[in-house]
């Protein structure tokens, strides 16, 4: 492999180290962050995910509750918990976690979340604030990436990026946070013609689309970085990215791994959210 490795994992445990530390700090002036989980249903992925947040917060000192509501809550149920959450003081973020059950209308939840504590940054008056470079909450794969790309020593003024996916909670505000930091950045999906020609060119490539081993080393510039937040199966039912990292990694100059790239970072990232939602 000739690639640099680039370990969400050791970058992902020296943020909670720092965090840590931020949080004494906050316990010193009287304020303890606190995050409330809403799950609906029992989805088994989602309760995993759930149950890692939760852990987060108790590694981080961070006051934690956990809303696991029956898969046939209603909308006017949930919508009354989350404006009680909303008003609650010991309680900073609040974070829904998707996909819902199909009666319960996501976006109409999301919004009823207040900006403040919106810490998946979900809402539209948080993209809006992304959007214009104001912002304190940022969604947490992104911002996850970001934390991996700077970690790494990558200067992303000047430079190509590509990112592959144009999702609501990755490609999008992956885009903007790129351009902020002034790269050229060009957003490739599903109906993007020629698109090896695309990513060819890019110095930093994002992958984001949720197909296994879809971007293959003649897709990829000598000494790329190459950020892979796929979670997929391969044929043999073994955890795999979007990334073919077999082959990439022989060609890139950086890659992250799955597992053990973008995974770690994003719930590490929510607690930073959590953190700056508790100190405002
Ligand atoms: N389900 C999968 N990823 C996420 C996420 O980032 N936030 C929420 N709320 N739910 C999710």
């Amino acid at each position: 492999m000739k690639a640099k490795l680039i370990d969400g994992k050791t970058i992902s445990a020296e943020l909670r180290a720092q965090m840590k530390k931020e949080v004494a700090a906050l316990a010193e002036d009287g304020i303890t962050p606190g995050l409330a989980v809403v799950i609906v249903g029992d989805d088994p992925a989602s309760k995993v995910y759930v149950r890692n947040k939760k852990k987060a917060c108790e590694e981080l000192g961070i006051y934690s509750e956990e809303y696991a509501l029956p898969a046939e809550t209603t909308q006017d149920e949930l919508l009354a918990l989350i404006r009680k959450l909303n008003t609650k003081p010991d309680i900073d973020g609040i974070l829904v976690q998707l996909p819902l059950p199909k009666q319960l209308d996501e976006k109409a939840v999301i919004e009823a979340i207040s900006p403040d504590k919106d810490v998946d940054a979900f809402s539209a008056a948080n993209v809006g604030k992304i959007m214009i470079g104001d912002y304190k909450l940022l969604p947490c794969t992104p911002a996850g990436i970001m934390e991996l790309i700077h970690a790494s020593g990558v200067e992303v003024k000047g430079k190509e990026c590509v990112v592959i996916g144009r999702s609501n909670i990755v490609g999008k505000p992956m885009a903007m946070l790129l351009l902020h930091e002034h790269g050229t950045v060009t957003i490739c999906h599903s109906r993007t013609r020629d698109l090896s020609e695309v990513t060819r060119r890019a110095d930093i490539l994002i992958v984001a689309i949720g197909k296994a081993k879809f971007v293959t080393a003649d897709m990829v510039k000598p000494g790329a970085v190459v950020i892979d937040v796929g979670m997929n199966r391969d044929e043999n039912g073994k955890l795999c990215g979007d990334v073919d990292f077999d082959s990439v990694s022989e060609v890139a100059g950086a890659i992250t791994p799955v597992p053990g790239g973008v995974g770690p970072m994003t719930i590490t990232m929510l607690m930073k959210n959590t953190i700056t939602a508790a100190g405002k």
